[in-house]
């Protein structure tokens, strides 16, 4: 194909200079097509050996490739300037490759050297989650779901779906249609912070996957009942005074048990009945004020829960002097980042003391209770 644009140029060389540079020019794109293929050639290295573990795909059509897991040795095979070559990774202790793995494998591996680990579209489809924040409402259960979002093995559904609770007779296949698209080594989350206190929801999760990785967020139940208490009263404007729903009408030192708002914060008595279905340790426990004050710890902690890189680092995270809460960069370059919306962290009304000390008195029990269920002391006083 070289020799015939050769005699070509060689032809027209003899005509003119002008048509000597066009000549040149297809010259040159003859012989870029015929190299390109080379060039831009993403899959020249496959895995050929590895010792550890590891799982993924290669698709050499598609020239993309993905490998996971914890390998100590890895080899790949392909070419190099049209030679078999192998290339040999050896990792000290184990190295763990995720999906965003860069390896470099030379030159000839691609346009820029390197082997990104990335996946093939076709393994893009809906699954459902494997993990679920189910509670507390109230709790931080929002902003826990948006720091996570920043993980690049994370995907996370928008609204709370309310399938276990509100929309199970829909059946699997619905709640399925509700998930984000993700790849085989990303985490499928939501959040619906009732589930927490609905009774038959732990067994459904339990039908659906015993292996479904639970998140809580708990908040000092009093100042949950109040955030609770302010969000009613910004939706629905005027409401009844929280004292006069909080106690019985003819005991005003007597709390009333059966509001919804005060029986969400009886931690324990729901989570009981999370503990006769799944094993505490699937079952990972976020403070919720520690999310607000030190948001890196807790999201930290949530990573390794998940099996995740822990990729979400204190930097990610800056103070809104303004909001009084933190916020998170979505990647580390950025200067701005992203805050929630002003329905998170809205001013609460203040109560006469009397009313907050009853309110103190009535949870203490039941939080010392949830302190020795799940080997946490929250300190709530
Ligand atoms: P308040 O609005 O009462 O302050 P949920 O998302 O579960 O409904 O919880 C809402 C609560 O999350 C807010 O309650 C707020 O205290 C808490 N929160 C925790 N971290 C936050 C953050 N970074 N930004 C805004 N609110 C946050």
């Amino acid at each position: 194909m070289i020799g015939n644009a050769l005699k070509t140029v060689r032809k027209i060389r003899r005509k003119s200079p002008c048509s000597f540079i066009s000549a040149g020019l297809v010259l040159f794109l003859v012989c870029f097509l015929g190299f390109n293929d080379k060039l831009l050639s993403h899959d020249a290295w496959v895995p050929a050996s590895y010792r550890g573990h590891l799982s993924g795909y290669h698709n050499r059509d598609l020239r993309t490739i993905f490998l996971g897991g914890n390998v100590s040795r890895l080899q790949f095979k392909g070419t190099d300037n049209g030679r078999t070559a192998h290339k040999l990774f050896n990792f000290k202790n184990g190295r763990n490759l995720t999906a965003t793995t860069e390896l470099n494998l030379g030159k000839v591996s691609s346009q820029t050297g390197n082997l990104y680990l990335t996946q093939t579209d076709n393994d893009r489809k809906r699954r459902l989650p494997q993990a679920i924040i189910i509670g507390v409402k109230k709790g931080g259960t929002r902003a826990l779901l948006e720091f996570l979002r920043v993980h690049p093995d994370v995907k996370a559904t928008g609204p709370e779906p309310h399938f276990f609770d509100k929309h199970y007779q829909k059946g699997l296949d619905w709640y399925r249609s509700l998930m984000p698209e993700t790849m085989p080594n990303q985490i499928t989350i939501e959040k619906t912070p009732s589930y927490f206190i609905t009774k038959e929801v732990p067994e459904r999760i339990f039908q659906m996957s015993n292996s479904t990785k639970l998140v809580l967020v708990v908040r000092d139940p009093v100042t949950r009942a109040i955030s609770d208490y302010t969000q009613i009263l910004s939706k629905h404007g005027k409401s009844k005074s929280f004292q006069s729903s909080a106690f019985l009408r003819n005991d005003t030192t007597k709390i009333n048990i059966s509001w919804i708002v005060i029986r969400i914060g009886l931690y324990v008595k729901h989570l009981e009945n999370w503990l006769s279905v799944f094993p505490l340790k699937q079952i990972h426990i976020v403070h919720g004020e520690n999310l607000v004050t030190n948001p890196g710890e807790e999201v930290r902690k949530v990573q390794k829960f998940l099996g995740l890189e822990p990729v979400i680092t204190d930097k990610h995270f800056f103070f809104n002097e303004r909001r009084g809460f933190p916020c998170i960069k979505k990647k580390l370059k950025h200067k701005r980042g992203h805050c929630l919306d002003e329905s998170k962290g809205r001013p609460h009304p203040r109560f006469p003391e009397s009313v907050m000390s009853a309110l103190r008195r009535f949870y203490r029990p039941y939080n010392e209770q949830f302190y020795r269920m799940t080997n946490i002391d929250f300190n709530w006083t």
